[in-house]
């Protein structure tokens, strides 16, 4: 591909503008200058550097975010800055979209990605991705709160009852919820259905990925090859 087209591919702007940043020798490709924006090179990989910012090509975009709390995973939120702020601005202009939602005092692990497939198919209802959340609770957490949330609890808007895939107690104020759907509030209808209330939210694995450890809250990371294989395993 060539390269003017591969910086625009990353999102670093209109195919003409990636152009005259090449001509104007900002772009080094695998550590050597090059003005030549008909240059051919295989993108997956590449190491750029454009306009003083290092960039590695990456031709699908998959990520996770430490999502903070007070974010909304709006594109054009109403009463906090989105998630996307987060991000670096080419991964925005490329298109890159949350999988699914957290509320936006929800903490803890996002996806993202710029492939639709990749998206639809992470929160198709049909693939029943398990997502794990830590809950921490304003009453303390009984085992018949735990036993409610495994065997099935009533939301108003449903036709039967929501089971959780798991359900453990992890200490007195704190429980381990794991859900295969993802309705609207889910974790705080549920826990209030239980007889409870969530006080926090954090979400700590989507299917085999886990938070990262090493990322503090707003930092992102590229999804490692071996996450987006798990992620996208048929089986
Ligand atoms: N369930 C909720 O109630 N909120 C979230 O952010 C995610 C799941």
């Amino acid at each position: 591909m060539t390269l003017d087209r591969i910086l625009q591919s990353q999102g670093f702007g209109t195919r003409r503008y990636c152009g005259d940043l090449v001509y104007a020798g900002l772009v080094e490709v695998d550590g050597e200058a090059c003005d030549d924006p008909r240059a051919r090179f295989e993108p997956e990989g590449l190491r750029l550097v454009v306009d003083g910012e290092a960039w590695i090509c990456h031709v699908k975009a998959y990520l996770m975010l430490n999502k903070p709390a007070g974010y909304e995973c709006s594109q054009r939120p109403l009463h906090h800055p989105s998630v996307y702020t987060l991000l670096p601005v080419p991964l925005r202009e490329r298109g890159v979209q949350a999988v699914g939602r957290l509320d936006q005092d929800t903490t803890g692990l996002l996806l993202l990605s710029d492939d639709g497939q990749f998206i639809h198919a992470q929160t198709s209802p049909k693939r029943k991705v398990p997502k794990v959340y830590e809950v921490t609770t304003a009453e303390p957490v009984t085992l018949a709160q735990i036993e409610a949330l495994r065997n099935g609890v009533q939301l108003d808007d449903e036709p039967a009852p929501l089971a959780a895939a798991d359900c453990m107690g992890t200490g007195e104020h704190s429980m381990r919820l794991t859900l295969v759907q993802g309705k609207y509030h889910q974790v705080k209808r549920m826990v209030v259905a239980a007889g409870n209330h969530v006080t926090a939210l954090h979400r700590s694995a989507v299917g085999p990925v886990s938070l990262d450890p090493g990322l503090a809250p707003g930092g992102w990371r590229w999804l490692h090859a071996e996450e987006v294989a798990q992620l996208t395993r048929k089986d």
